[in-house]
Order: structure tokens, then C-alpha cells, then sequence
């Protein structure tokens, strides 16, 4: 009798918790989504670190609801965006600010400066790169083992549904092979060289991601960088010229990326799907099509100083550009909420910019 009325009050209490779901606005495809990268993707993991590589200050976050959240663009980043296409009711949370069990809804490692390598970023200061972001998602996974009980079985079945996001990359160019005066990489590897020695560093980290339960990986290649309003400035001075040598650099890692993504979904990571994200193409088509889109500028960041307001990047309490939705990039490095927006909408519905499938597909395995 006892018994019974247990499982009575325990019908009830699942009810109501059923109700109180129910009533949510929504309920995300995937029970969890992980972040990894640079500040492309960084919601504020920076913000306590030392580095130039910041954005807890106005103007950032001007179009934020939060305002300057240590996101490095006027709203939302990409992750953000995708996170609200998954159905997520809120953005996932930096992992410098997650606690308890709201890291089963997952966390953002991203690191404003960080690479593959090490070293990448230092000349800008701290930062947490890629290898450190997998060793903070090694701990994560422990604290969640908590709530599973110790059932090793449920946690893994748990994050086999879950999205994990890499995006890295950039900087291993930006801020490390094409700034010699800082890095030996240049002298020391040819561009295929550099490429290779890149690669043969993701594919452990991303392995180790795997071994740890990831199971529905969006690997991002890295963008046409020689196109950055930065580069722009720093390069080729007064013209909308892009510079091809770091483009070419750029197209070898992401021709072995992929093939990195085939070699995984061929057989050597069982039971995974990684997609490649061809975030190259994707910036390419707005780049060289702006008005398609509905952009005006794409030379120029919408904050910023120097030429093409892109050879110091936006400072704080600087006077943005009025008409944002003009504008491809934000500042020297980082685009526009509504390039992340459209990028979000892209690759989730169509297969434009994703390979093998899009992140519905993905989502829906
Ligand atoms: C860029 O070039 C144009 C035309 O050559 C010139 O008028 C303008 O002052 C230049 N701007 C900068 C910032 O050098
Ligand atoms: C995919 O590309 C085609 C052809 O360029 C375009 O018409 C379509 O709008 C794109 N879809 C999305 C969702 O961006």
C-alpha cells in the first residue's frame, strides 16, 4: 500500500514537472550545445582575463539587451543565433560564469585570442586555448557525471545527443603565422607545413572531444581573413583588395579540415557526425555580393579607427556607425549581428555553407 501511494505522489510530482515544461514558450531540439573558439564565438569568458583581446565595454553589445556582455560584436554571435534556431529559451552560458546544473544545458569554453596552439594570442595576453577549453570540458563532464548518478551509460547517451561547436583557427593565422615579429611559425613552417602541423594538433583535440561524449560535432573553417577590414588596413592601405596570400594559407587548412571530417564520418570515430561548416564560402558570397544580402560596406568595419577603421580595432565609448544593418563587420575582425544572424539561418536550413548535412539535420539524427 505504501508503495503504491509513492508512486502515486511520484505520477503527480512527473505531472506537474510535464506542466511546467509544457508551458515553456520552447523546448530545445538537443538537450545540450558546447562551444569552442575564439572570439568569434566568446560571450564573455574574457572578461576577467588579462588581455587586449576584450569586449565587456561600450560600444560593444550596442544592439545586446544585455549591452557589453564580452561579446566581440554589436549582438548576437553566430552560437547565439544557432542557439535560438535549436530552441533554446536562453543563450548558452559562458563556462567562467556556469555553475550547477545548468551545464546540462551546456556552456561556451570560447576564448577571445585563442588557437590550436598554445602559444597563439599571446601577444595580446591570456586567454584559454583550445587545449585548455577541452581540459575545462573534461571537468564539466565529471560535475555532470554528478547528477547522473555515477551511470556512466545515461551520461554518454545524454551527450551523443548533444551539439558541440569548434571554431578555430583564425588566430593560429592572425595572431601567430602572418605576424612574424612576434612568432617563429613563419620561418619555421611553409604555409602546406603550417597547415599540416595545424591539423595533426585539431584532430587530437577534437578526438579528445569524442572520447569525452561528443558525438554531433560542427567543425567551422576558418573565414577569408585576408578580406578583414584589418587586414585591409594593415596590407594593402586604401582599397577593398583582399590579401591573397593569407587567403591561399586559409584555403589549405580548410581543404584538409574537411577531409579531416570525411576521414571521422568514413568510419574512424564510430557512431559520430561532424558537419564542416564552410564558413570561408559563406563570407566569401557576402563579401564579394554585399547588396544581395543587404549590405552596403563590406571594406570597413562599423566601429573603429584608422584606415578602413579597422587599424585599431573599436575602442571604448567610441562613437559606432549609425546604420549598422549596412554593415558586414562590426569592427576590424568581427562581423555584424546580422551577418551571425543570416550565417545561423543558413546553415541551419539549407546546405549551402554545410557538408555532409545542415544543423536541423544534424540536430535531428
Ligand atoms: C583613400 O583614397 C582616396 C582616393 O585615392 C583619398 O581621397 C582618401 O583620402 C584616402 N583615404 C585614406 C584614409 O587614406
Ligand atoms: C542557398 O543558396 C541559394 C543559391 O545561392 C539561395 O537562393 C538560397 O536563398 C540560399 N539559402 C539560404 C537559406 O541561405
Amino acid at each position: 500500500m505504501r508503495g503504491s501511494s509513492m508512486v502515486w505522489v511520484g505520477f503527480i510530482f512527473v505531472g506537474l514537472i510535464a506542466m511546467a515544461c509544457n508551458s515553456q514558450p520552447q523546448q530545445s531540439q538537443v538537450p545540450c550545445f558546447f562551444i569552442f573558439g575564439d572570439s568569434l564565438v566568446d560571450n564573455g569568458n574574457n572578461n576577467r582575463i588579462l588581455t587586449l583581446a576584450r569586449a565587456n565595454y561600450r560600444p560593444y553589445g550596442i544592439d545586446f539587451p544585455q549591452g557589453a556582455t564580452g561579446r566581440f560584436t554589436n549582438g548576437r554571435t553566430y552560437v547565439d543565433a544557432l542557439a535560438q534556431l535549436l530552441g533554446f529559451p536562453n543563450y548558452i552560458q559562458p563556462y567562467a560564469r556556469a555553475a550547477g546544473s545548468s551545464m546540462l544545458k551546456g556552456a561556451n569554453y570560447a576564448s577571445g585570442a585563442a588557437g590550436i596552439l598554445d602559444e597563439t594570442g599571446n601577444n595580446l595576453g591570456g586567454h584559454a586555448s583550445m587545449n585548455q577549453q577541452v581540459t575545462y570540458f573534461a571537468g564539466t563532464v565529471e560535475q555532470m557525471r554528478r547528477y547522473f548518478r555515477g551511470d556512466t551509460n545515461g551520461l554518454n547517451s545524454y551527450l551523443s545527443k548533444c551539439i558541440f561547436y569548434s571554431g578555430m583557427g583564425s588566430n593560429d593565422y592572425l595572431n601567430n603565422y602572418f605576424m612574424p615579429t612576434f612568432y617563429t611559425t613563419s620561418s619555421d613552417y611553409t604555409t602546406k607545413a603550417f597547415a599540416a602541423r595545424l591539423l595533426q594538433d585539431y584532430t587530437r583535440q577534437l578526438m579528445q572531444l569524442y572520447s569525452l561524449g561528443g558525438r554531433k560535432v560542427i567543425v567551422s573553417g576558418v573565414g577569408p581573413i585576408g578580406c578583414i577590414p584589418y587586414q585591409l588596413a594593415r596590407f594593402t592601405g586604401n582599397n577593398t583588395r583582399c590579401n591573397e596570400k593569407i587567403n591561399q594559407a586559409i584555403n589549405q587548412f580548410n581543404s584538409g579540415l574537411r577531409k579531416l571530417v570525411d576521414r571521422f564520418n568514413g568510419g574512424q570515430l564510430p557512431g559520430s557526425k561532424f558537419v564542416f561548416l564552410d564558413s570561408y564560402q559563406s563570407s566569401n558570397d557576402l563579401y564579394m555580393n554585399p547588396t544581395a544580402y543587404g549590405f552596403e560596406v563590406v571594406d570597413k568595419g562599423c566601429c573603429g579607427v584608422g584606415r578602413n577603421n579597422g587599424q585599431i580595432t573599436c575602442l571604448p565609448l567610441q562613437q559606432p556607425c549609425q546604420d549598422r544593418q549596412k554593415y558586414l563587420f562590426w569592427d576590424a575582425f568581427h562581423p555584424t549581428e546580422l551577418a551571425n544572424i543570416y550565417l545561423a539561418k543558413s546553415t541551419y536550413t539549407s546546405q549551402n555553407y554545410t557538408y555532409p548535412i545542415n544543423i536541423q539535420q544534424l540536430a535531428t539524427l
